[in-house]
């Protein structure tokens, strides 16, 4: 690797000057964070703002696994994120939009506008019927509706389960069953890169694949296309606004409620649907996003490039960034439309202080060249960061250098929907970076590796990343299924969190995540199960059998390999493959369309009948020399013939 890759980058100068955090102020806090968690916590929590502030502050196990934080505490999401900033900022924008088409109106909404506008969608989800504790579906494409909605659902203490608008209607389907969610909120259609996206029809799809019972939809009208309605259970948004007030009280809610379900993707069956609470999840994003992204009571604008329906759009497009009182920026579109210099466009209109990507998208940029950045006036930022996957050294040096200018800090957060918020990253005034690590852990943070026996491995070494003390962001639960949250995460390393993650720890006690050390695959930042996509293969009448793998992907970080044996009988052609990408997309959606698929007549199994997915991975991977013992396989010629075809391809 070059110098530039491996050099520690300081703090910057004007980093320095304004931070809220130097490096001694870290020092102290992350120590008492974990000497005295609960005096810490005890002066962190008017960090948000309580009804009955909590005495009691975590209260704790991983074995059994009982996860509370700030339990006799009570306080509303909702008035955290909008009412409590009306006396100093009212006409503050609250969110700023920017439309798919750049010729389209921008749209800002104010504190005060955001504030009535949520209390009609309140008032309307209450006139459908919704209460407190019921689960309210949210499939809608990036609009500022998406975030009222989320917000109007915990003003009354609805639990908002948000669907990426990617997803299929069997997806979406198995998502309603799963949290029984009687309500449903959609738009007509989306619309992303010049494209329209049939949304409402989805959903009514999704109602017709669902068993559950769905009373209620509210459209709400983007596109103007013409949607059937179904009589009493659709209606739409823009009528039924002009039938209610724009006073909702807020509903009081113990810290412990639910806020919202977040379905991802684990290494074996459906996605889980990820439970987070009130209290501990916004006093964790609210902290979070201060810290990390630096934040002064400034009123700037902050650009998370995320989707709302990924927890990155929960966190540090909605919670984190409104309850700071920031202003914040959503994004319709996608970086390469019209062209491919879209988001430095959009920077240079909307002038954010701070740029929140993924390093999927910083690597299709940087193969577009620097002119595209260089030709837009970015001078507003302070500050780039990256979430999602691992960044590699050359995608973070390009921004570094190109959107950076060599001046700004970049944060690497690394954390996940079951940690609610950052839990590893760089805060920009304390810790000087070094590209590829997300390096020390924030407060109350406490990770560790582990050998695949579970013995804790010190000092500079790699391993399983584990996390060893609860902290308020943790998901408490998956929904309707607490078995499953313990043996997912909690039964590998007794009383202890394992993220599924590997990393690295090297002399200067930084992290490197290096990836997913499970099942699950990391497809442009985009949390996929292997197990989800063999079961949509699979589900074909022609194939008999299905493995898929991960394997290195220069733009997608990861891409989806399929190994794909068809009944006896049928041939693995080019048009079955074509019906197997569409099979993946019918049952889980585009993000799950398979990059490669490899027909075999047989997949490498052992005796006793188990696929050896390590030696799939190998062959995925094009490292032929690495396979280990194959001995032990029931047929070891499979395995000459799957690198056969691997190199045929
Ligand atoms: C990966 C997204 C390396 C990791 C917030 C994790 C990262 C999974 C980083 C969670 C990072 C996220 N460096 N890897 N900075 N951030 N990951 O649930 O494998 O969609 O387990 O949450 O993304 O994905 P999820």
């Amino acid at each position: 690797m070059s110098d530039a890759a491996t050099a520690t980058y300081p703090v910057p100068a004007h980093t320095a000057a304004r931070t809220i955090c130097d490096a001694d102020t870290y020092e102290a806090m992350y120590r008492r964070s974990l000497e005295d968690p609960d005096g810490f916590w005890r002066e962190q929590i008017g960090i948000v703002d309580w009804i009955k502030t909590p005495g009691v502050m975590g209260n704790w196990s991983y074995a059994p696994v009982d996860i509370k934080w700030f339990e006799d505490g009570v306080l509303n999401a909702c008035v955290n994120c909008i009412d409590r900033h009306l006396p100093a900022r009212a006409d503050q924008p609250a969110i700023v939009w920017e439309a798919d088409d750049p010729n389209a109106a921008s749209i800002t909404l104010t504190y005060a506008e955001l504030h009535a506008e949520v209390c009609r969608f309140a008032n309307v989800l209450k006139a459908m019927g919704v209460q407190k504790g019921d689960r309210v579906t949210i499939y809608l494409p990036m609009i500022p509706e998406a975030a009222v909605a989320m917000l109007a659902c915990a003003r009354i203490g609805a639990v908002h389960s948000v669907v990426f608008a990617g997803f299929s209607a069997e997806a979406v389907a198995g998502r309603i069953d799963d949290a029984k969610s009687d309500f449903i909120i959609t738009a007509d259609e989306g619309r992303r890169g010049g494209k329209t996206i049939p949304l409402k029809q989805t959903i009514d799809d999704a109602i017709c694949h669902a068993w559950h019972d769905v009373k209620g939809v509210l459209v709400v009208r983007h596109t103007g296309a013409n949607v059937p309605m179904t009589h009493e259970r659709d209606v739409w948004w823009h009528e039924q606004r002009e039938t209610v007030s724009a006073d909702c009280p807020a509903e009081p809610m113990n810290a412990e409620d639910p806020l919202f379900i977040l379905y991802t993707s684990g290494s074996t069956g459906k996605p889980k649907g990820v439970l987070h609470t009130t209290g501990g999840y916004l006093v964790w994003t609210t902290l979070t996003f201060k810290y990390v992204f630096d934040w002064r009571d400034e009123g700037a604008l902050h650009w998370c490039t995320a989707d709302v329906g990924w927890v990155t759009g929960h966190s540090y497009i909605v919670y984190g960034p409104l309850s700071n009182g920031a202003s914040t920026l959503m994004f319709e579109g996608v970086p390469n439309y019209p062209a491919v210099d879209r988001f430095w466009a959009v920077i240079e209109k909307h002038k954010p202080a701070t740029f929140y990507t993924a390093p999927t998208a910083l690597r299709a940029l940087m193969r577009e060249g620097d002119e595209p950045v260089l030709k837009h006036d970015l001078s507003s930022l302070r500050l780039l960061g990256t979430v999602g996957e691992p960044i590699n050294p050359e995608a973070w040096l390009w921004y570094h250098r190109v959107a950076g200018k060599e001046r700004l800090p970049i944060v690497d957060t690394w954390w996940q929907t079951e940690t609610g918020g950052i839990l590893i990253s760089p805060l920009p005034g304390a810790i000087p970076t070094k590209p590829g690590s997300a390096t020390k852990p924030f407060f109350g943070i406490e990770p560790a590796l582990v050998d695949a026996e579970g013995k804790f491995v010190d000092g500079p070494a790699s391993g399983n990343l584990v996390i060893k003390r609860s902290w308020p962001g943790q998901a408490r639960s998956l929904y309707g299924d607490h078995q499953r949250f313990i043996e997912t995460y909690f039964s590998a390393y007794k009383g202890l969190y394992f993220t599924g993650d590997g990393s690295r720890h090297d002399e200067d006690g930084y992290w490197w995540i290096t990836g997913r050390v499970d099942d699950v695959l990391n497809v442009s930042g985009h949390r996929l199960g292997t197990a989800e996509v063999e079961s949509a293969l699979v589900g074909h009448a022609k194939v008999a059998e299905a493995a898929v793998v991960g394997y290195p992907h220069d733009i997608k970080g990861q891409g989806i390999y399929c190994y794909v044996t068809p009944i006896a009988g049928v041939e693995g052609d080019a048009a079955l493959e074509a019906e197997l990408k569409a099979e993946v997309r019918r049952e889980i959606g585009p993000i799950a369309t398979p990059d490669q698929i490899h027909f075999t007549p047989a997949l490498p199994k052992t005796r006793s009948g188990k696929i050896m997915r390590r030696i799939l991975r190998k062959i995925a991977e094009n490292d032929f020399g690495s396979l280990g013992d194959t001995t032990t396989l029931a047929d070891p010629s499979v395995v000459d013939s799957l690198i056969a075809g691997r190199k045929n391809r």
